[in-house]
């Protein structure tokens, strides 16, 4: 039962990127940067999103869930470059952490692990790519207050939409899934992957 293991180790993972981006988003809001603490906070729920859906799967394959505790991260940052740096050698340690894991889910013959990570193999390039952009704008800004500040209103335009799956703030919701939020428990758990369950299904309650 490795992969047990590892998506518990992986719960933890997610949340301490979560805990990480938070003091993130509390160094942005010190430097009046608000709008890189506005993307950040959107990278916070994204990551409790991710937890979530780990969470769930392995409760949904009848393995057991343990939470470990969860590191102190770092609350001094140099720079917005420096923060953003930061953030993107830690979505490569995930990276590696999530390859791993399906490297055991390969090993264990756990089909339904491996389904589950390919969506998050193809997340971490989203992953990458977005910090690294970032990292790299900020690079060609150097020491600009005025190419910072232009950044920082570039940051304030991400939508949820942008985010995808795990957003916060959530858009309103559709009329399918005003639907499927009255409509029978079965339908509800049948869409265990919608939009509609940002953070666990337990958010929402008993339908
Ligand atoms: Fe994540
Ligand atoms: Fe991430």
């Amino acid at each position: 039962m490795k992969v047990h293991d590892g998506l518990n180790d992986q719960i933890k993972n997610e949340f301490y990127a979560a805990y990480l981006y938070l003091a993130m988003v509390a160094y942005f809001e010190e430097k009046h940067l608000d709008g890189f603490a506005h993307w950040m906070r959107m990278q916070n729920a994204e990551e409790i999103a991710h937890a979530m859906k780990l969470f769930d799967h392995l409760t949904d394959i009848g393995g057991r869930v343990v939470l470990q505790a969860i590191d102190q991260p770092p609350s001094d940052f140099k720079s917005p470059l420096d923060v953003m740096r930061l953030s993107l050698a830690h979505e490569q340690h995930v990276t590696e952490k999530i390859h791993e894991l399906y490297g055991l889910a390969v090993e264990e013959r756990d089909y339904a692990t491996q389904v589950l990570l390919q969506w998050f193999v193809t997340e971490q390039v989203e992953e990458e790519k977005s910090v690294g952009d970032i990292v790299g704008r900020l690079q060609l800004a150097g020491d600009s207050p005025e190419a910072l500040v232009l950044i920082d209103q570039e940051r304030a335009g991400r939508t949820p939409e942008e985010v995808g799956e795990g957003a916060w703030p959530r858009p309103p919701p559709g009329p399918a899934e005003e639907a499927l939020r009255t409509c029978s428990g079965a339908a509800f758990s049948a869409t265990s992957n919608s939009p509609i369950r940002p953070f666990g299904r337990s958010l929402f309650g008993p339908l």
